[in-house]
């Protein structure tokens, strides 16, 4: 399932994160890219230790941790701390896989990656190129969002990043390990969850929507790993 997430930050969170961003000291992105991402990775990224990923990653953290369409839709066990990249006068990130194990930085505890995110610092007319194009079960999706909005996708997916040719993008990007591990059973609870929140918008005390929430979490409590 390919999920867009509107609005996670709000234009003013976006500026502040944008001037911190500006400022940061980057690297060459390939320091953390594995032996197959190498080949094909060129752009720039902050070191996991920067203060600023630090600072623009909890912000991120934050707003995701109250938004109900990420919560409900990755139902996150844990997020890895956020990362940020930034692409120029042609780099380009090649087809590859994201790693599906990996370590959080400073607890060294390992985190299957289940859902990457991509979340746009830039509007898409601010630079050309620099699509998001993943591979789904479906097809091949493009994507490039708005300042503030984000991309769920399938960390199973092969993907790349189009050459950037004018201007800059910049995004963040971090993974989450799901209490659903199985995708197919997380995409029907999240198309139940969906189906229960517009029946109790509609129709509040419909003895339906408590047995449907019921049954909701019933399921949840069968499959999560907590
Ligand atoms: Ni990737």
């Amino acid at each position: 399932m390919l999920l867009e997430i509107p609005q996670v930050l709000t234009p003013a969170q976006v500026n502040e994160a944008r001037a911190l961003l500006d400022a940061a000291a980057w690297i060459d992105g390939k320091a953390t890219a594995g032996h197959q991402g190498a080949h094909v990775k060129d752009n720039l990224q902050l070191p996991v230790d920067s203060p600023v990923a630090r600072q623009v990653g909890q912000m991120i953290l934050k707003a995701l941790s109250t938004n109900p369409l990420f919560m409900s839709a990755a139902l996150p066990l844990h997020i890895l701390p956020p990362m940020f990249n930034r692409y120029s006068g042609g780099q380009t990130f090649g087809t590859h896989v994201d790693g599906s194990i990996r370590v959080v930085p400073g607890t060294g505890q390992r985190l299957r990656t289940d859902l990457s995110c991509t979340l746009f610092f830039a509007d898409p007319d601010e630079y050309d190129g620099g699509e998001l194009i993943v591979e789904d079960t479906y097809g091949t999706k493009s994507v490039k969002l708005p300042a503030g909005h984000m991309i769920l996708y399938p960390s199973t997916s092969l993907h790349q990043v189009t050459p950037v040719t004018r201007g800059t993008r910049l995004c963040s990007f971090f993974w989450l390990q799901s209490m659903i591990r199985d995708g197919g059973q997380r995409a029907l609870l999240f198309d139940m969850d969906v189906a229960i929140q517009r029946l109790g918008a509609e129709n509040p005390t419909h003895p339906s929507v408590v047995q449907l929430t019921g049954v909701y979490h019933n399921l949840l409590r069968q499959w999560a790993e907590v």
